[in-house]
């Protein structure tokens, strides 16, 4: 039976672009991805922008911390393909009324950024976007704030730990979703399963028609999901 499971792109397609980079987004998008993960810091003049890393070493020519500089400075460096780092608004034109989904994840447990769940909300609602977007965090009081201010997206508590109870767990913290390293069963509640790439793995998990799988290889993914 064919599987129900979206596939979503971890930071893209870091198999052939850089990660978390525009390049990456528009060529899924043109290659019609069902979703896309993606993960947002401030810089120090409070625009959110898209990146993995706190700080700018891995992943650019520059050095330092995303918090320390302002857009302006930050867009000096660039990623390995000569682009700059992406601000989110760039990210919000370019899936403007495209049916892809949105898993944005607020990186709020390594470095907080106060403040940053209701400017990326304030964003996210000015957008023309198709779906709601799944907002994830592997910090929870993030995630209560966010509901706090809006509802109205879907809210997702990232984990590599087991979750006793799944389904009290979501309705007590508003949550729509659980994002697991290692896959568990959690009844209704939506779960994402990340970082999948193994054929076999992914073959399981489509078995079980999970609701997502996050992947660095969505093509790969989606042959699998096309052969069963
Ligand atoms: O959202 C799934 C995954 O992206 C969480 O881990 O470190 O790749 O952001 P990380
Ligand atoms: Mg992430």
């Amino acid at each position: 039976m064919a599987s129900t499971s979206l596939i979503y792109g971890h930071r893209g397609v870091p198999v052939k672009f850089p990660e978390n980079s525009l390049a990456g987004f528009a060529y899924a998008i043109a290659h019609q991805i069902d979703g896309l993960e993606f993960d947002v810091h401030l810089t120090r003049d409070r625009v959110p922008v898209i990146m993995h890393d706190e700080r700018i070493d891995r992943t650019t020519n520059g050095r330092g911390r995303i918090i320390d500089y302002s857009l302006a400075e930050l867009r000096q460096f660039t990623l390995a393909n000569g682009e700059p780092i992406p601000a989110l608004a760039e990210l919000l034109a370019l899936v403007a009324a495209k049916p892809v989904h949105l898993n944005l994840e607020l990186k709020t447990d390594h470095q907080y950024y106060p403040g940053i769940e209701r400017l990326v909300l304030g964003m996210l609602k000015r957008a023309d976007l198709v779906y709601p977007v799944v907002i994830s965090s592997f910090n929870l009081h993030s995630i209560e704030r966010s509901y706090a201010i809006d509802p109205s997206q879907q809210y997702a508590f990232l984990t590599s730990a087991r979750i006793g109870d799944p389904e009290d767990f979501a309705a007590t913290e508003h949550l729509e979703g659980l994002h697991l390293e290692h896959y568990q069963p959690v009844g209704q509640v939506s779960e994402r399963v990340w970082t999948v790439d193994d054929p076999a793995e992914l073959r399981r998990l489509f078995a079980r028609s999970v609701s997502a799988v996050i992947t660095n290889n969505f093509e790969l993914a989606r042959d699998v999901r096309a052969a069963m």
